[in-house]
């Protein structure tokens, strides 16, 4: 499959068959991840997989709607500030870029074998703090649920490219 037309396939799901991910299959997730370029390199992150009923519940309380207690999994991925690039002139860090690249290409590479993904950011983060168990230090940012797709996702709503893209200045 070309690149583009994975772009395209892959949308947000959130209606997931109850059937479990594969080792295999979640390994391949994790690894895009693993893969994702960071800041020098410096990869200041961490996935928690979530499988457990409880604990999933116990990540279910955090985000009001009902269809992410459906996902048979759901992958934190946790960033850890003091491990991240920091530029000189402000001390200004990337990591929410690094973490954002690493849930990018695990949601391809989940598209890309069929499986559904959804990004969450709208949750309470006291809960998941507590439900995941981190110290101070490190902060859930994102958690993606993954899961066999029991829906095909909503039409792709973009701005046309002609309203999106500038060339050589903002004017
Ligand atoms: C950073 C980020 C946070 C998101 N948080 C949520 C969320 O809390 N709940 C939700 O249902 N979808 C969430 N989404 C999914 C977006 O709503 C979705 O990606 C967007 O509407 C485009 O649809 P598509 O993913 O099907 O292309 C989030 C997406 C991103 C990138």
């Amino acid at each position: 499959m070309k690149f583009i037309e994975l772009a395209k396939k892959r949308v947000s799901i959130r209606s997931y068959k109850p059937d479990s991910v594969s080792d295999e299959l979640l390994h391949e997730v994790l690894e895009a991840g693993r893969l994702a370029p960071t800041a020098c390199n410096l990869q200041p992150f961490q996935f928690v997989v979530v499988r457990e009923k409880e604990n999933l519940a116990a990540l279910a309380a955090g985000y009001p709607g009902d269809w992410f207690k459906e996902a048979p999994v759901v992958i934190a991925i946790c960033t850890q500030i003091s491990k991240a690039w920091k530029r000189k002139y402000d001390e200004r860090t990337l990591v929410d870029v690094d973490a954002a690249i690493a849930a990018d290409h695990m949601t391809l590479a989940a598209a890309d074998i069929g499986l559904g993904t959804c990004w969450v950011g709208a949750f309470d983060p006291k809960i998941i703090r507590k439900a995941l168990g981190v110290p101070r230090t490190v902060e859930p940012l994102i958690l993606l649920t993954l899961g066999h797709p029991n829906e095909t996702g909503r039409p792709k709503i973009r701005q046309p490219i002609e309203k999106l893209v500038r060339y050589e200045s903002w004017k």
